[in-house]
């Protein structure tokens, strides 16, 4: 289990843990970063308005954890004194169970006004999660946030903010993330390709990746030269098992087109998956491949994605794509190429299509639109699709639970705790409810017929 902290000095630190509260014997010892000033490539993040000292990052490994057990930990060190204990559960290699937290888009509130915009949502989020572990007691769990993370894009104090906020959750569970454009996007990233000028903006605040890459360590070891003095752009592409989901995590603001290395890294891994051990795949980025939101300037890179990735994902059966950037939750039918695969509901033969799902309701409140505009009341210009299932507005995460049988994941919507949709999906691969809405209606007039 790895664990990030902070200090102010960069001096010898220390993680003690142990499995008693009070007897933590074994020590792990700190690897410790920071970025400056002159690593940022665009303003605000290296102007005076956006700079603060990031502090000293430190970055330690907790080894020979026996598998699914409750271990305490502090941090710290005797000369300079220790953290308050924290707990987690290990992951248990061979559990049959798996549960995650999964959400995109989420940000962080300042205890008080900023000329930069927050996301008071995300308070929110964070409590219900924290409800969710609290009553899964002593099960091990994970948090997945794919892409647009702090909403810090260049006002560096927001970083530190955001994770004062995540560190009842963050300190508990693994917090998995992927890039966003707004951890990333500046003018002169070196992956920029002619028709990505409209999608490829300066939307990480000039941060260029670089508090994204050294604030979180990420398995695996992909990563991009920023083409600048700043460090190397990390945690792009990875993957995992948890239990028995497959969990995999993409870059989609570097290069992920055929023959690249990202796309080499998907194409084997999903190839080489075992799942008879893990029956689920669940592949995370942060623009969708999918949506029916007013999103424009991304229409062309989704081309380039269903064009360069989806056959990858349909031909080796993945069972859910979540995406983000869009901040609203949406699901799909399981999809191939914008056409609903059969569900073998009434006995015929199913297709395994993966089931894509938008997650950017994490807490930033910048909506696009998908109802009629109000001087238009009855020209639906967004409107939905029969690939389109369930779209919900509000604010939220989405819960994932499997077991060898089946997988569940469920919308938790922030204003009342509660589940608002949900898809279950069978170890084999069948969608048990993913009926688009002429199937519906299809069923309800043989009903109202017979
Ligand atoms: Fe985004």
């Amino acid at each position: 289990m790895r664990i990030m902290f902070v200090t102010h000095d960069g001096k010898e630190s220390f993680v003690k843990y142990g499995l008693a509260r009070n007897k933590l014997e074994r020590v792990a010892g700190t690897q410790v970063a920071r970025y400056e000033r002159e690593d940022m490539c665009d303003s605000p993040a290296n102007d005076s308005v956006g700079w603060r000292d990031p502090g000293f990052i430190h970055d330690g490994v907790m080894l020979g954890l026996k598998d699914g057990k409750r271990y305490y930990y502090q941090v710290g060190s005797d000369s300079s004194g220790w953290s308050t204990t924290y707990t987690f559960v290990s992951p248990a290699k061979d559990s049959s169970e798996t549960i995650a937290f999964l959400f995109g888009d989420m940000g962080t509130a300042t205890p008080y006004s900023t000329y930069a915009r927050i996301q008071e949502e995300s308070i929110s989020t964070v409590k219900w999660i924290s409800r969710d572990l609290e009553a899964i007691g002593d099960k091990p769990s994970l948090i997945s946030h794919i892409g647009d993370i702090s909403y810090a894009r260049g006002y560096s104090w927001l970083w530190d903010n955001f994770f004062y906020q995540i560190q009842p959750v963050a300190s508990k569970v693994p917090y998995m993330v992927c890039i966003g454009n707004h951890e990333y996007d500046w003018p002169l990233q070196p992956w920029k390709p002619d028709w990505s000028s409209m999608v490829y903006d300066k939307d990480g605040g000039g941060e260029c990746g670089v508090p994204y890459s050294l604030r979180f360590h990420m398995p695996g070891n992909s990563s991009e030269p920023t083409g600048t003095r700043a460090p190397a752009t990390r945690n792009l592409y990875y993957s995992f098992n948890m239990g028995v989901v497959h969990f995999v995590y993409l870059s989609t603001e570097t290069n992920f087109l055929t023959g690249s290395k990202q796309y080499e890294f998907l194409k084997n891994d999903l190839e080489s998956v075992n799942r008879t051990k893990t029956p689920y795949v669940v592949v995370q980025g942060h623009r969708p491949m999918y949506t029916t939101s007013h999103e424009t300037r991304d229409y062309l890179f989704r081309e380039r994605l269903r064009e360069h990735l989806e056959p990858l994902l349909v031909k080796n059966n993945v069972t859910l794509a979540l995406w983000a950037h869009v901040h609203r939750y949406e699901r799909f039918c399981p999809l191939n190429n914008f056409t609903c695969g059969t569900l073998g509901i009434e006995g015929e033969k199913w297709e395994a299509y993966p089931v894509h799902l938008v997650i950017g309701m994490g807490g930033q409140d910048w909506q696009p639109i998908w109802q009629p505009l109000p001087d238009h009341l009855k020209d639906p210009i967004f409107p939905q699709p029969v690939r389109s299932l369930y779209r919900g507005g509000e604010f939220g995460y989405v819960r994932l639970v499997a077991n060898r049988v089946k997988l569940t994941l469920s919308y938790v919507g922030n204003h009342d705790g509660e589940v608002h949709d949900a898809v279950e999906i069978m170890a084999s691969g069948q969608v048990l409810n993913g009926i688009g809405r002429a199937a519906y209606k299809r069923k309800k007039n043989k009903h109202l017929l017979s």
